[in-house]
């Protein structure tokens, strides 16, 4: 079977990292057709040096690396250097890129890919906040019916909020290009909080990544071993959550995870709960089904799959 054209959509951050390492490791299951950054865990000239740091680091520097948008579309910027530092990527010691971003904007590479592209064939995988999405989906609303899966990382339900009480992260940052994404029409899978909080890099797994022995292993156990502090402090958590790398895991092995196809809308008015994902898991509410909301994760399988990619680089 041809491997997934997909686009990955991010603002690394350690997790994203790690999401971006698993699919470069992982060439007969995805295509990487290009990156493109997005502000969020840290501005946009950070997770745009970051996306090509983590390219170089897997030694894949044909991989074509776009910068998007610097701000919300309709709120402040939030940022999150209280969880993945100073960089956006504390941990290891990587060297500056040597790669330089590709010419154009992120947004008119998403349109551009997705109309040159076979109709239905690529796949869109937002980590970060949404708005290159939206903001490509407002510019050319034609991409709409052309693109296969929107496979995100956002949200919670049962989990409720980690940056809020709340809301998670990505969808806070903007609740307005969430908003958009999930009236898109076509097919989303969601990776939230319910999922990833389960995905816990303990020890053991951290030894695992650094017994591989190679730059990229280490780097990876150091990058996780940076931003396990926020969750542990505040959770308790047994290690850092892998959020992002949920959704490049959900491409090769899909039977990892476990979820329902139900409703989930966007609070973009109230303060008190901007951006929460109102997930109807129960079916209460009438409102049509429109994502696939994922609830339960094969940690094992998961962690197994990773630390195997992740050791091929
Ligand atoms: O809430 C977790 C999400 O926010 C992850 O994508 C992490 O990288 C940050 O962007
Ligand atoms: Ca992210």
């Amino acid at each position: 079977m041809a491997p997934r054209k997909i686009i990955i959509d991010t603002d690394p951050g350690q997790d994203d990292a790690v999401a971006i390492l698993l699919a470069l490791g992982s060439p007969d299951e995805i295509e990487v057709l290009g990156i493109t950054a997005v502000a969020g865990n840290v501005p946009l000239a950070l997770t745009a040096k970051n996306s090509l740091m983590v390219c170089e680091l897997a030694g894949k520097v044909d991989v074509p690396v776009y910068a998007g948008c610097k701000a919300p579309l309709g709120r402040e910027l939030v940022t999150a250097e209280h969880v993945h530092g100073k960089t956006g990527l504390d941990g290891p010691t990587l060297p500056d890129p040597v790669m330089q971003l590709t010419e154009g904007h992120a947004v008119d590479f998403i349109i551009e890919t997705l109309r040159r592209e076979k109709s239905g064939t690529v796949t869109l995988c937002p980590l970060g906040p949404l708005t290159n999405i939206a903001t490509a989906l407002q510019k050319a609303p034609d991409i709409a019916d052309r693109i296969a899966e929107i496979v995100l990382m956002g949200g919670a339900y049962f989990e409720v909020g980690n940056i809020t009480p709340a809301a998670e992260f990505n969808i806070h940052v903007d609740p307005q290009a969430a908003d958009i994404i999930f009236k898109y029409g076509g097919m989303i899978t969601v990776m939230p909080l319910d999922v990833t909080h389960k995905a816990l890099v303990t020890k053991e797994r951290n030894d695992a990544f650094r017994a591989l022995g190679t730059p990229v292993g280490i780097a990876v156990a150091e990058m996780t071993e940076f931003f396990e502090r926020f969750d542990k402090e505040k959770y308790g958590s047994l290690g850092a959550p892998l959020h992002d790398p949920c959704v490049t895991a959900y491409l090769i092995k899909p039977e990892l995870f476990k979820g329902r196809f139900v409703n989930v809308e966007i609070e973009t008015q109230s303060e008190l709960t901007m951006g929460m994902t109102v997930a109807d898991w129960w079916g209460v509410s009438g409102r049509t089904p429109n994502a696939t909301f994922m609830g339960n994760i094969d940690v094992d399988g998961f962690f197994a799959l990773l630390t195997e990619r992740i050791g091929r680089l």
